[in-house]
């Protein structure tokens, strides 16, 4: 594959590279063979085509997939299959499937033994362009989601865009948000480009941040532009809502709260509105949504603290953290947003 595109993420002792194209899930050998394992468990949600053999011995195990799956005993399986394969330190894990599948197995991965190579081909556009890259892993508990996990740098990142053949129109979408949040967070207009020069930009952007803020000590919040309000109102649906469609509402939020605190002009408030129906994501809360609702659930978001509510927004120098925000100012965003009809 050789216009793959490479995107290096600089880190002290764990740096690795991105690569993005067409097949470049046919790298994989050529990877492994450079890393030496004697063993590799591929834990995969889908049948990868046109693999071809890993030069080791290789087990592969079928993944579950989605917010069920990521849980405490999903890993221990998954720990314990490792431990089934006989596999060792130095030997190697590999993941194939949605974000859920890279934080699930990038956890086991983090754990078993203490730590073994890691090398995820995500395979949703959502995966490919935020979720395996950057080290987060978690699981699910009942009470909430993604309260356990680690940071685990993987030793690779295959974002192979024929995976995205058979994405259905709802995951591309939930992507798109995440894409749409990289316009106002230094990744620059991305609309109207080729998958590739998406994925390529939106990865450059996130390993920057990382290189910077490997352990979420301040910058890296400025990946979660858009994401109180797209959180409360994953909750608020109960999780039918995907998670880059909150985004995406999440952002035309954030740009009104900013207008109204007089943190941006106008024409920069419309922007956000312009780049989210750009990409067909929705800009207004869903129908028969309650502010009052999800004004509570912001204000447990893990963010706040204290007086009013925490927000990343945009200003006069740039998108930042902005604490103590008057709960009124933000039920006057979400009352600019509110479904005509409901
Ligand atoms: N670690 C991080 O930094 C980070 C960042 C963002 C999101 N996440 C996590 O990632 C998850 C969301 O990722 P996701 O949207 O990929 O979710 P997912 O893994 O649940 O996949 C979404 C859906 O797409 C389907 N799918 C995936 N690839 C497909 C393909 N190639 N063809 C057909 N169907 C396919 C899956 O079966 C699933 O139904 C969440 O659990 C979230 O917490 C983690
Ligand atoms: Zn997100």
């Amino acid at each position: 594959v050789s216009d793959a595109i490479r995107v290096p993420v600089d880190l002290e002792n764990h740096s690795y590279d991105v690569l993005i194209g067409a097949g470049v899930r046919r790298m994989l050998p050529g990877l492994v063979a450079r890393l030496t394992p004697s063993r590799v468990t591929l834990v995969t949600a889908r049948p990868i085509r046109q693999l071809p053999p890993l030069g080791v011995e290789t087990k592969v195990i079928e993944a579950g997939e989605g917010e069920g799956w990521k849980t405490l005993s999903t890993v221990e399986s998954l720990c314990r299959a490792f431990a089934g394969h006989g596999l060792h330190r130095g030997d190697l894990v590999v993941s194939c499937g949605g974000g859920s599948v890279s934080d699930t197995v990038g956890l086991a991965a983090a754990l078993y033994h203490r730590g073994l190579p890691v090398i995820h081909l995500p395979t949703s556009l959502l995966a490919q362009v935020d979720a395996s890259v950057g080290g987060k892993t978690a699981v699910n508990l009942p009470e909430g989601k993604n309260l356990v996990g680690t940071y685990w740098q993987p030793a690779a990142v295959l974002c192979d865009t024929e995976f995205l053949c058979t994405l259905p129109e709802r995951e591309w979408l939930s992507g798109y948000g995440e894409i749409a949040r990289c316009h106002f967070i230094g990744a620059g207009d991305l609309r109207g480009l080729p998958v590739e020069s998406q994925i390529e930009a939106s990865i450059r952007l996130k390993a920057s941040v990382v290189a910077r803020d490997e352990r979420d000590c301040g910058l890296r919040h400025l990946l979660n532009y858009g994401h109180t309000l797209g959180h409360a109102l994953e909750i608020a649906s109960d999780f039918s809502l995907r998670h880059g469609e909150g985004v995406a509402i999440g952002i035309v939020f954030a740009g009104e709260l900013a207008g109204r605190l007089g943190r941006i002009p106008r024409a920069r408030v419309a922007e956000h509105r312009a780049v989210v129906s750009a990409y067909g994501l929705p800009c207004d809360l869903p129908k028969g949504a309650d502010p009052d609702h999800l004004a509570l659930l912001m204000s447990r978001d893990k963010k706040a603290s204290g007086k009013g509510l925490t927000f990343v927004l945009d200003g006069p120098s740039g998108v930042e953290l902005v604490s103590e925000v008057p709960v009124d100012e933000a039920y006057g965003a979400l009352r600019a947003m509110t479904h005509p009809r409901s």
